[in-house]
């Protein structure tokens, strides 16, 4: 059986496609593309149909990864048919998803699995240009969240 994961964040321009790139490496890195299905949408519909933010194609290019999706909004069928692992990037965007499609919605932030950090939240990169910050955030957050997916699912 797949195992989904989606990651979300307000605009998916900067950092949840930037998560979707780096844990899509990971995951074909440890030989499980055929396990894990990995996709990224947005809370908003601010900036659907999209290229991924410029700051964040520069710092994925530099890593030696290109990312060519366009952003969409999330939907009701994205959680309800697909996800099994809905990855926030923070708090914001739990409570908005929560908000929207019901307070019980089981949702994780990609930085509680994060282990060289005690941030909890990945900053927002719109508005700054701290792409490579975030960057490294979201690396340690994915590389802790897909031990994590390995254990619970043994895979
Ligand atoms: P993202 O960044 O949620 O990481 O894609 C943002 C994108 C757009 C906006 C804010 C954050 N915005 O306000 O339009």
């Amino acid at each position: 059986m797949t195992t989904n994961v989606i990651f979300v964040c307000l605009g998916n321009i900067c950092r949840s496609p930037m998560a979707e790139a780096v844990f899509q490496r990971m995951v074909e890195e440890a030989g499980l593309s055929r396990q894990i299905a990995i996709d990224s949408a947005a809370t908003s519909s601010y900036h659907v149909g999209e290229r991924a933010h410029p700051g964040t194609r520069r710092v994925l290019a530099h890593h030696g990864i290109t990312y060519d999706k366009r952003a969409r909004q999330i939907r009701s069928d994205d959680l309800a048919d697909r996800a099994s692992y809905i990855v926030a990037m923070d708090q914001d965007g739990v409570s908005e998803l929560r908000r929207t499609f019901g307070e019980d919605l089981q949702i994780v932030r990609l930085l509680d699995f994060a282990d060289h950090t005690e941030v909890h939240d990945v900053p927002d990169p719109y508005y700054g240009d701290n792409f490579d910050h975030v960057y490294r955030l979201v690396e340690d957050g994915c590389r802790g969240l897909l031990t994590h997916i390995r254990r619970e699912q043994g895979i």
